[in-house]
């Protein structure tokens, strides 16, 4: 039998999920766009990055399905892909800081509704977007440094 949590919880589960699809689908034509020599180094993570998002909606979205029998969002968070490099890695680096932001908050419901399995779900991560917030913040400010 399924662990009881609240509908609080599981609608954090489809708003974690929208944005997995969209940086998912985000960091993918990102990586799609950019070539050349400075976006080179970029494009390698942005690929990883972008699949790793991917098996995240995944892993949350059978979580979700396991606990509420709830259908996860087929609507990502609006995506923003970015005219310039800089603009993009900005724009990446924001992204991180909210689902650090939200899976703090979904850690903290699950702790609290005695959820151990989505707690250790979403510990792993969060420590992926602790990398990949990471990635980008160093990716910017190493392009800052090469002056625009
Ligand atoms: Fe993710
Ligand atoms: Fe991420």
């Amino acid at each position: 039998m399924a662990t009881k949590v609240s509908k609080e919880l599981l609608e954090l589960f489809n708003k974690a999920i929208a944005r997995e699809m969209q940086v998912s689908i985000q960091y993918m034509w990102q990586h799609v766009q950019w070539s050349g020599i400075k976006g080179f180094a970029v494009q390698g993570e942005l690929k990883n990055i972008a699949i790793t998002e991917m098996k995240h909606a995944e892993a949350i979205a059978e979580r979700l399905w396991y606990l509420g029998n709830i259908p996860p969002t087929t609507k990502p968070t609006p995506i923003f892909v970015g005219e310039t490099l800089k603009e993009m890695l900005e724009a990446d680096m924001k992204a991180e800081e909210d689902a650090l932001v939200l899976y703090r908050q979904i850690i903290e419901l699950a702790r609290k509704e005695k959820d151990e399995t989505t707690n250790r779900l979403f510990r792993q991560i969060l420590a992926d977007e602790e990398d990949h917030h990471d990635t980008f913040t160093t990716l910017l400010e190493n392009f800052e440094q090469l002056g625009k």
